[in-house]
């Protein structure tokens, strides 16, 4: 494959793209495709968004590590282009990683996928599955990229599918995970050990009580006090009822035990039920909190995006804080967001409305009543009986209905842009993430007790 200089991409990135659909406050490739966000950090007193980016083909392609930065999370930086698939250890593609900030350096990890040409078994034989190191002094030059395991340096039972590192502080050392297939088709992760960032030794294997799915991608360690959590997106999961009603999953494990040694996975929790939620990075930033930011998108799926014609997919979705209250992980846009509002208005909701545009924030305290809730033309979401559906019709472009059991629903917060939409339910126990294609702005509800709802229009994110 072509590799691409920053010269031709920045060329690329000049014809800026026209489309209605663009979003205000929600990060896109300039030009061509995204999917997952990759090496989340903030170093310098910048945070750095990196991306899975293919400038070239808005269909997906090879990848490299596109780059935002921002102080404030309101004006971005489009940056230079990270990473680029130039070498013999990564020709097919950058794939996803993670960064880790130490000494004033940022050690950046990611897997360099390589595909050999006419060998097109890509489990077992047909491919190469690097995890390289790569360190950085400003985030924006990269030193030598160093390869830390290749395929021979995987445990024997393994598909060449083991890729995207992530590093967890542990104490006084470091723990990398690592997403992965075995040979008989289980998900699973690999847990290495380091005390310098640079030498790792294989220490553990995380594995479910009962397998579940045949591939864990984009794992992610993260603690809160002593429990230690395990985010992954397992691919290859039945639906069962009204769960897992997507292709592929996201969400976490509750760790009991020592990750190290002795543990026990609690069972799996969905995170964000929308059409559009995947492959989500956390990392703790300087205020300690931590912040995820997930991929609006999902691979292989049956539904399209009409912005293809015009030359773009995908977008990531807010930063969410997470908290982790009585035994689950809440998340919520972060502080950041309100400072997109216009003025606060408050609208007692009746029964219908026409919203002057679709970049809004929206508070409706529910109050445990049943309602009928319809969005633009033809989004509704619905609850009774404790269940909440999610319906959509031809401004889903193939996404249909979604459920999600919830004993009681006291308030819902939306955040609309353009072509998304995200609810909160009961300030972040739930989330739904959705790309929506309509242009129509009306607002309906169907309550017993009227509501008064908390309005705001929202501001565009700035991009530099
Ligand atoms: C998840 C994923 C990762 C991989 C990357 C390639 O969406 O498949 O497992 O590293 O995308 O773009």
């Amino acid at each position: 494959m072509v590799c691409l200089n920053n010269e031709q991409i920045k060329k690329l990135e000049k014809q800026a793209v026209q489309d209605e659909y663009r979003l205000h406050y929600h990060l896109m490739p300039p030009i061509g495709w995204l999917n997952d966000p990759n090496g989340l950090c903030q170093f310098n007193g910048k945070y750095h968004l990196y991306y899975q980016y293919t400038p070239d083909n808005c269909l997906g392609g090879s990848k490299y590590w596109g780059h935002y930065s921002t102080q404030d999370f309101i004006t971005f930086k489009n940056e230079s282009v990270a990473l680029y698939p130039n070498s013999s250890l990564d020709k097919g593609g950058v794939y996803s990683g993670s960064a880790m900030i130490k000494d004033n350096k940022m050690y950046v990890y990611y897997t360099g996928n390589v595909k050999h040409i006419g060998n097109y078994d890509y489990v077992n034989t047909g491919r190469e599955h690097n995890t390289i190191m790569v360190t950085s002094d400003d985030g924006i030059k990269f030193n030598d990229k160093i390869c830390l395991m290749k395929n021979t340096d995987y445990p024997d039972d393994l598909t060449l599918h083991v890729r995207d590192p992530q590093i967890l502080k542990n104490g006084n050392h470091y723990n990398m995970i690592l997403g992965a297939r075995t040979k008989e088709d289980v998900g699973c992760c690999l847990l290495y050990r380091s005390e310098d960032l640079k030498n790792w030794k294989y220490i553990n294997r995380i594995v479910s009580k009962q397998p579940f799915g045949y591939m864990w991608e984009c794992p992610n360690l993260v603690k809160f006090g002593q429990q230690t959590i395990l985010f992954c997106c397992p691919q290859g999961v039945e639906n069962q009822g009204y769960n897992y009603e997507n292709l592929y999953q996201n969400g976490y494990y509750l760790i009991n035990g020592d990750i190290e040694d002795k543990y026990e996975l609690s069972e799996f929790i969905e995170f964000d039920h929308g059409f559009d939620y995947y492959a989500p990075q956390l990392f703790v930033d300087e205020n300690k909190r931590v912040i995820i930011i997930g991929w609006m998108g999902l691979p292989d799926v049956p539904y399209s995006n009409p912005t293809i014609d015009k030359g773009w997919q995908h977008a990531l979705a807010l930063p969410r804080e997470l908290t982790f209250k009585n035994n689950k992980v809440y998340q919520y846009p972060i502080e950041e967001t309100k400072k997109l509002r216009r003025e606060k208005q408050v609208i007692n909701l009746q029964k219908s409305f026409v919203l002057k545009n679709n970049c809004f924030e929206l508070y409706l305290p529910i109050n445990n009543q049943e309602f009928t809730l319809r969005l633009r033309n033809d989004v509704v979401v619905d609850y009774h009986n404790q269940l909440l559906t999610f319906k959509m019709k031809e401004s889903g472009y193939g996404r249909d209905i979604r459920h999600i059991i919830i004993k009681e629903v006291q308030e819902i917060t939306i955040f609309s842009d353009s072509s998304s939409l995200e609810l909160f339910i009961n300030h972040g126990e739930y989330a739904f993430t959705t790309r929506v294609y309509d242009h129509s702005s009306n607002l309906e509800i169907d309550v017993k007790r009227d509501i008064q709802c908390i309005y705001y229009e929202l501001n565009s994110y700035k991009i530099i």
